[in-house]
């Protein structure tokens, strides 16, 4: 049973059940009615600016009838029903907290062990069946990266991923990028240079969120693909050395790419990034990239390289990695804000040809969002 209490001076009320108290402000409450004069009935939209809500709001009463609660504000004296799962799905009613580094609800960090069940889907299905699109965009959502299975083996076939969910960002590199190897013996002495794991692109500002990458030709033994979860990597420097995990994000690195004509890309941005709450929201790590980092004052430069140095160690430890190998037709996607990606060498001779594109993760979690909206409606 929810009751409600209006505070004395009327600038907030309590909504209560057995459990929990749920307090609210005027001032919110009248920000957030939805009325048709406040917000548009067509499109959500707010209608008005919070210069037409006066600075004196009060609740001059507050009444719960079913499942709504009926505000009257003064001194407009204007009336606001609100349905009280709303409320309760909006609380703000918690202490503040100083935790560096908590995850967003729904984020699930994982190590090797997810080897054993490595998001993928069918490309066939995923493209004709909503709920199996909206499950393998949930997984993506949750681990950062998933694999798609039985796509075209043609041109281009990375777009027809893309537009599964989002759109294609392009850059420099055009609106995709051909990665092939030929693997001869003259060179296979080279190919036990394996890139380390790291992000891409981190000298753009903002950084593209999602890539793509879909093999088309696989004949070389090896060159399996490898991920790693940035933010597990970022979690475990944090247990094993709070210090270390705070220098990386308190501090700007610096990173930049002018390897192409016309092209001088430049950023500033922590390698582990947190929301001014203490979110853990990105990671940048590619060592090809980092340019001179001249923003971490002197007396905490050798602090900084240590814990740079360990969150490398972290990335390379076996027991974080998941290893896929890509066949003609498969891909993966991966949130490049914070899963690192690798390949590893390749042990025998012939081809690689691979696909790869751009894309942002705003727009996939806005498919997903509407897919599930979809999913719920239908099922009601
Ligand atoms: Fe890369």
């Amino acid at each position: 049973m929810m009751d409600v209490a209006v505070s004395d001076a009327g600038d907030f009320l309590a909504l209560k059940d057995d459990q929990k108290q749920h307090r609210f402000h005027a001032i919110w409450l009248r920000d957030n009615a939805t009325d048709a004069e406040t917000r548009s009935p067509i499109n959500g939209q707010r209608l008005i600016a919070l210069r037409d809500i006066s600075p004196d709001v009060r609740i001059s009463s507050a009444e719960i009838v079913g499942e709504t609660l009926k505000v009257t504000f003064s001194p407009e004296s204007k009336s606001v029903e609100y349905p009280v799962s709303w409320l309760r799905a909006h609380s703000y009613d918690r202490a503040a907290s100083d935790e560096k580094g908590w995850l967003a609800p729904g984020i699930e960090t994982w190590d090797s062990a997810l080897n054993q069940n490595v998001p993928s889907a069918d490309f066939g299905l995923v493209s004709s069946d909503p709920n199996a699109r909206t499950n393998w965009l949930a997984d993506v959502a949750r681990y950062g990266f998933g694999k798609l299975e039985g796509g075209p083996v043609k041109d281009q076939a990375l777009m027809q991923v893309v537009e599964l969910f989002g759109f294609v960002r392009e850059t420099n590199y055009g609106r995709h990028f051909e990665v092939r190897t030929e693997v001869n013996p003259t060179n296979l002495a080279f190919t036990g240079l394996g890139l380390q794991a790291h992000t891409d692109n981190p000298y753009r500002d903002p950084v593209p969120s999602v890539q793509v990458l879909y093999c088309l030709e696989s004949s070389a033994a090896g060159g399996e693909n490898m991920v790693v979860d940035g933010f597990r990597a970022a979690q475990r420097l944090r247990e094993e050395n709070a210090d270390w995990f705070d220098v990386l994000s308190r501090y700007c690195a610096r990173f930049e790419y002018a390897g192409e004509k016309g092209v001088i890309l430049r950023s500033r941005k922590p390698m582990i990034e947190l929301a001014p709450d203490g979110e853990l929201i990105a990671l940048r790590f590619n060592n090809r990239s980092t340019a001179a980092i001249t923003d971490v004052p002197f007396n905490d430069m050798d602090t900084y390289y240590k814990a740079y140095r360990r969150l490398g160690e972290i990335i390379d430890d076996p027991s974080m990695e998941v290893t896929f190998r890509l066949e003609p037709g498969e891909c993966f996607i991966v949130d490049n804000t914070r899963v690192l990606h690798a390949r590893k060498a390749y042990s025998g001779t012939g081809t690689r040809w691979l696909q790869g594109c751009y894309s942002d993760k705003d727009g996939l979690l806005s498919t997903l969002a509407s897919l599930q909206v979809t999913s719920l409606e239908a099922a009601e």
